[in-house]
């Protein structure tokens, strides 16, 4: 009964079975509804959502945009602020005029510009439940055309200049935000990631070896990833302006109290492909961020500020001032975190150890993960957990000028399809220490299947069990919320684990039960909490349809609500 489940285990709820279909599961006792999707109106002025267009350009940056992610709640004189990505678009959905959503004019690529970016937005908990307010003051669309200031080491390098801003130190947009951060001093971490999808270039264009090398890395090619920007916006263009795509790939700091206020990214924190970025507080005050890069064979990050974060004080500077290291684990369970600065790399300068942070981390000796994306801090005990989603090429090179990717401590398994989840704790309880010890908190895997390491480690049963973590967030009472963006095929070695899902986790005991199943298709990511904990607000990515809408229209991505029937708290 689920009174004898929630008994045994720490867990207020009683797990539910995988699923296949085309909705949203909850446990008994709790209720899920939507809270907003794409094309939602976050403004009276923009029309109600249109099935037949998906909407037009003019209003694609009035509307709850595309590819719901990493999202944040904030309080602000009283009003509840969730600030969320808007990570990429899904082309043949949000362009159903076209030829298999490719953007046939400067239009098109405008209304994909305008869909994606960072959505600031009020909520409120009314008569009908949870909502967006339509109008408030604080609502604000963040989009690959807006404004931004460049901050930090690398802020006015030559290799951040362009004709359109010979001061590199003014940016337009950010991109591909996918996982989010929260400051102590209540700001909105956006992290941008697959950046390097938006560029492309009209014609072979002649840059210096560096430059190339760089776009060899991060993968910039000439083709991009359909999104065409290039051929109706030269900015995009890397023939044109061959330092566009450095000005991309940081972690963007929002304010999301005001709607007037530039977004500042940092360069500080490095340029790669940013999943999320986690903050905690050394026990002296300094400011610590963990960070992912999500690319199989590339590396975990953190960076310590130079300067203590004190309440109420400056700030400036704490995001940027400070060393960037990357992550070497050892096979025998220790690790340590190695600073990238031009002494290490031997780079030119910090902006360069900043601008390539991954040919830096690769001069180091940084240990190739299987595509670290989300970390996220115990709250309850100094440790840290990165989700390490898959990799299905192992012994492959990820991208010219990457490192070999053998199989190594954290990253135990050759074909690694179900991906794993590691944990670090910090010497001395310190964030900010040279050295941790590690472990792995779970080893996905399908024990139906296989009885070898390909089972999953020994807290996965074939009740629980799952594949690709991705999302992961802890909630205040210290239980630690995995969500999956894998196969969801429920076929062969994946049989048995159903849709994507968010799962609970025990730290302490490793207990992992299923809480919430997505719709066929989709991915569930982007967690978040009602300021009273009431409600809990949960990302559906990219889904099936007839999810959320029904038989006939666009699937949309969206944000749905999640509380329990007592009225008690979730998480
Ligand atoms: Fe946007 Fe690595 O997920
Ligand atoms: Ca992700
Ligand atoms: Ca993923
Ligand atoms: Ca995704």
């Amino acid at each position: 009964t689920a009174a004898e489940a929630m008994e045994a285990s720490r867990f207020p709820f009683k797990p539910i079975a995988a699923q296949t279909d085309a909705t949203v599961h909850v446990p008994e006792g709790y209720k899920w509804d939507v809270l907003v999707r794409w094309g939602d109106p976050l403004f009276s002025d923009a029309p109600e959502f249109d099935h037949e267009t998906g909407g037009d350009a003019d209003s694609a940056d009035r509307v709850f945009g595309e590819n719901t992610d990493g999202m944040e709640t904030f309080v602000h004189d009283g009003h509840e602020l969730i600030a969320v990505n808007l990570e990429y678009t899904n082309r043949e959905v949000n362009l159903p005029q076209t030829e298999e959503g490719v953007p046939g004019s400067l239009d098109d690529v405008r209304k994909l510009q305008k869909l994606q970016g960072v959505t600031v937005m009020e909520v409120e908990k009314g008569e009908g439940g949870w909502g967006v307010v339509v109008d408030s003051l604080y609502n604000r669309r963040i989009t690959h055309l807006t404004p931004m200031k460049i901050a930090g080491p690398a802020a006015g390098h030559d290799l951040l200049k362009t004709e359109a801003d010979p001061s590199g130190t003014e940016s337009l947009g950010t991109f591909n935000n996918c996982g989010s951060g929260k400051t102590p001093w209540g700001t909105y971490l956006t992290c941008e990631e697959n950046f390097n999808g938006y560029f492309g270039a009209s014609a072979k264009g002649d840059v210096p070896e560096k430059v190339q090398a760089g776009y060899e890395r991060y993968g910039i090619g000439p083709e991009g990833w359909g999104y065409d920007y290039h051929k109706w916006d030269d900015r995009f263009d890397t023939a044109k302006n061959p330092h566009e795509p450095h000005r991309a790939g940081w972690v963007v700091e929002i304010d999301p109290s005001d709607p007037e206020s530039t977004p500042v990214k940092h360069t500080g924190l490095g340029r790669f492909k940013h999943e999320n970025a986690e903050v905690v507080l050394a026990p002296d005050g300094r400011v610590v961020v963990y960070m992912g890069d999500d690319e199989r064979g590339e590396f975990m990050y953190r960076f310590v500020s130079a300067a203590a974060y004190a309440p109420g004080g400056s700030t400036e500077g704490l995001l940027d001032e400070g060393t960037l290291s990357v992550a070497k684990f050892n096979d025998d369970g220790t690790g340590e975190w190695l600073p990238l600065t031009p002494e290490t790399t031997g780079m030119e300068s910090l902006a360069e150890v900043l601008i390539f942070a991954r040919m830096a981390a690769s001069e180091v000796g940084a240990t190739t993960m299987d595509r670290p994306e989300w970390i996220a801090a115990n709250p309850h005990a100094v440790e840290a957990y990165c989700c390490l989603t898959n990799n299905k090429n192992r012994g492959v090179k990820p991208n010219a000028g990457g490192d070999e990717t053998p199989v190594n401590g954290p990253n135990p398994r050759e074909t690694n399809n179900y991906g794993q989840i590691v944990r670090w704790r910090p010497h001395e309880d310190d964030h900010a220490a040279d050295g941790f010890d590690w472990d792995l908190y779970v080893m996905a895997g399908n024990p139906d299947v296989y009885q070898n390491v390909y089972g999953g480690s020994e807290n996965v049963t074939n009740g629980n069990m799952f594949n690709s973590p991705d999302g992961m967030a802890f909630d205040s009472a210290g239980i630690v919320w995995i969500q999956t963006d894998g196969d969801d095929s429920n076929e062969g070695e994946f049989a048995g684990m159903g849709n994507n899902q968010m799962l609970a986790g025990d730290p302490v005991t490793g207990e992992i039960a299923r809480f919430l199943t997505g719709p066929k298709g989709s991915e569930v990511t982007g967690l978040t909490w009602s300021a009273d904990r009431t409600a809990m607000f949960v990302g559906i990515q990219h889904p099936d349809a007839p999810f959320p809408d029904g038989e006939g229209k666009l699937p949309r991505s969206a944000i749905v609500v999640v509380w329990r029937e007592d009225g008690d708290l979730v998480g």
